[in-house]
């Protein structure tokens, strides 16, 4: 399936080294969305079974009722990982989108999944750029205080101490992103 890769061609860990888990986190805005769903066209187009957990999909359904204090957010993604195991265990890669602002919370995921399991990409993009894209509208909210606890701006943001991979999506155009993922995540 997935074996990590440290830089374009190096292999880590043995040869056994399944990996199944695609963690992608970052700033709201920073291009996880667009980045997964991109990725997964590829991965389709190898046949290759896949699943998207989002962020804010997961928050409708399964998540709905958690807001973004430190414990509910540790609480979504404890239930996104747990979910993310159930679906590496029927041999999905699993690509999961969530902010997961804090390194405790990724240590969390990491240890549901299992060590092996889990390749961590920080999709990195500054924070103002997030908010000159906003997308959903949010930034302009957070402005105007019609929403609290904000990544990066009123909840911190921790960069990802060791991560995997490191996407800048501010620097790098989405092909170029995509062909960075191709490459630095070998698929057998
Ligand atoms: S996480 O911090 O618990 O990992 P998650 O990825 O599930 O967050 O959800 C983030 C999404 O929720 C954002 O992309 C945004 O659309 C929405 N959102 C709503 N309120 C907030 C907030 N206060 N902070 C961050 N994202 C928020």
């Amino acid at each position: 399936m997935l074996r990590k890769l440290k830089k374009t061609k190096e292999i880590v860990g043995d040869l056994n080294n399944e990996c199944r888990v695609i963690w992608f986190t970052g700033l709201s805005g920073a291009g996880k969305t667009t980045l997964v769903t991109e990725y997964q066209k590829y991965l389709i187009s190898k046949n290759i079974n896949s699943r998207i957990l989002d962020g804010d999909e997961l928050r409708k359904g399964l998540n709905s009722g958690l807001g973004f204090t430190d414990n509910d957010r540790k609480e979504n993604i404890r239930r996104a990982a747990e979910v993310a195991k159930l679906f590496s265990e029927s041999n999905f890669i699993v690509l999961c989108s969530f902010i997961t602002p804090k390194n405790d919370m990724r240590d969390l995921a990491r240890s549901i999944v299992g060590d092996k399991n889990y390749f961590e990409i920080f999709v990195e993009c500054s924070l103002e750029e997030c908010e000159r894209r906003d997308v959903k509208g949010l930034y302009k909210k957070v402005r105007d205080a019609k929403i609290t606890d904000f990544t990066g701006i009123s909840s911190d943001f921790e960069i990802p101490k060791s991560p995997n991979l490191v996407i800048n999506t501010e620097k790098n155009d989405l092909q170029t992103c995509i062909k960075i993922l191709k490459k630095s995540i070998r698929i057998y």
